[in-house]
């Protein structure tokens, strides 16, 4: 018998979940939860790290739970849960400030990114890093699915287990690594499809499909979306043809169908419009069984909770008392 590889997956409640998000990435974590053990994480500890609005924040934490848990997260395979809910990752987090060295966190780019572009820089966005390296090792994790900008902090936290399992205790940290997904699965802006679809242009008109758009404003969006002059309806990498080519691999992403299969349904396409609309509609047919999903979590407050709660309880029963068994060996007095 083979063990299951450990998996930890964090998500900012911040900024608005779109297609691409659920594409590129919530689609394969919703694909993936039979093979490995599975930790989705919504980090709200990290989103303090710049200023938010508190009411704001509550409810984008409770709405991506519900997202996530309507994108098909099933909480009887994966636990989902909120990280503030799990003492561990705040504790945790200064337990492993004490192993760290300040310089490894002042040569962070997202760090020296951010913080320059702020007046004032709170200590929390510095320390940002640790607390995410303790998200992973207090899991055990094995592999971390992140984007390209987030590769340095998981090299990070290789380099703190590394540092605390030769200060205290050779093996206590599982080293995990970085998975990067393909280039392939990028959805690309529909307004400017030489653009990543980003949370952060996603209130921008007729740049994003967001999982909660209405099919007609999904309709209207793609409608709109930028082509090129010409009438072939091809995957290319030519960079004329970028928008056909992202509305293709959308609805290649959508339907999973192969490149052959996707070319003959659009054989008897005439032109661009009748492309538009088709795409829009296999997008509308997944997406509407998410977005009423969603809205019966979110109109059932106590069912929400009841499920958060399970999935915090899963990970505390395992990130607690690895925190624990970091403060023994570093020397904390436990209480009896
Ligand atoms: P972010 O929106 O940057 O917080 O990313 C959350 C997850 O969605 C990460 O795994 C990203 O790689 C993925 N993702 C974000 N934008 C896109 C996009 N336009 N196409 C494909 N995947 C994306
Ligand atoms: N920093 C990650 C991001 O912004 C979110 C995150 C926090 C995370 N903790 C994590 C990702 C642990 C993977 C593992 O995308």
């Amino acid at each position: 018998m083979t063990t299951k590889r450990r998996v930890f997956s964090g998500i900012q409640p911040t900024g608005n979940i779109h297609l691409g998000n659920y594409l590129g990435a919530v689609k394969n974590w919703v694909a993936g939860q039979e093979k490995k053990i599975n930790y989705f994480c919504i980090v709200d500890l990290h989103s303090l790290t710049v200023s938010q609005d508190p009411d704001d924040l509550r409810f984008q934490t409770r709405s991506l739970a519900a997202m996530l848990l309507a994108c098909g997260i099933d909480p009887d395979k994966s636990a989902l849960f909120i990280q503030s809910h799990v003492r561990a990752h705040a504790e945790g987090c200064w337990l492993l400030n004490c192993v760290t060295p300040l310089g490894w966190l002042q040569r962070m780019t997202q760090y020296k990114d951010k913080a320059a572009k702020q007046e004032s820089v709170l200590a929390g966005l510095l320390d940002y890093p640790v607390l995410m390296a303790g998200d992973i090792l207090f899991y055990d994790a094995d592999e971390v699915p992140v984007g390209e900008d987030q590769k340095q902090h998981v090299e990070l936290t290789r380099d703190i287990a590394q540092r605390f399992n030769s200060l205290y205790g050779r093996d206590f940290f599982v080293i995990p690594k970085p998975i990067i997904p393909e280039i392939g699965a990028r959805v690309m802006g529909l307004d400017d499809p030489t653009v990543k679809m980003s949370k952060s242009l996603a209130d921008k008109r007729g740049h994003a499909i967001r999982l909660l758009d209405e099919p007609k404003e999904i309709m209207r969006s793609f409608k709109r979306a930028v082509t090129d002059s010409g009438r072939e309806i091809i995957f290319s990498r030519a960079p004329e043809k970028a928008g056909v080519n992202n509305l293709l691999g959308i609805y290649k992403a959508a339907t999973g169908e192969d490149e052959t299969a996707v070319l003959a349904d659009f054989a008897d396409a005439r032109g661009y419009g009748d492309l538009k609309v088709r795409v829009a509609e296999a997008v509308i047919e997944i997406l509407n069984p998410i977005r009423q999903r969603y809205h019966q979590l979110m109109d059932d407050p106590a069912e929400l909770d009841r499920l958060l709660a399970r999935g915090a309880e899963q990970a505390a029963a395992v990130a607690n008392p690895k925190v624990d068994a970091m403060k023994e060996m570093m020397g904390l007095v436990l209480p009896r």
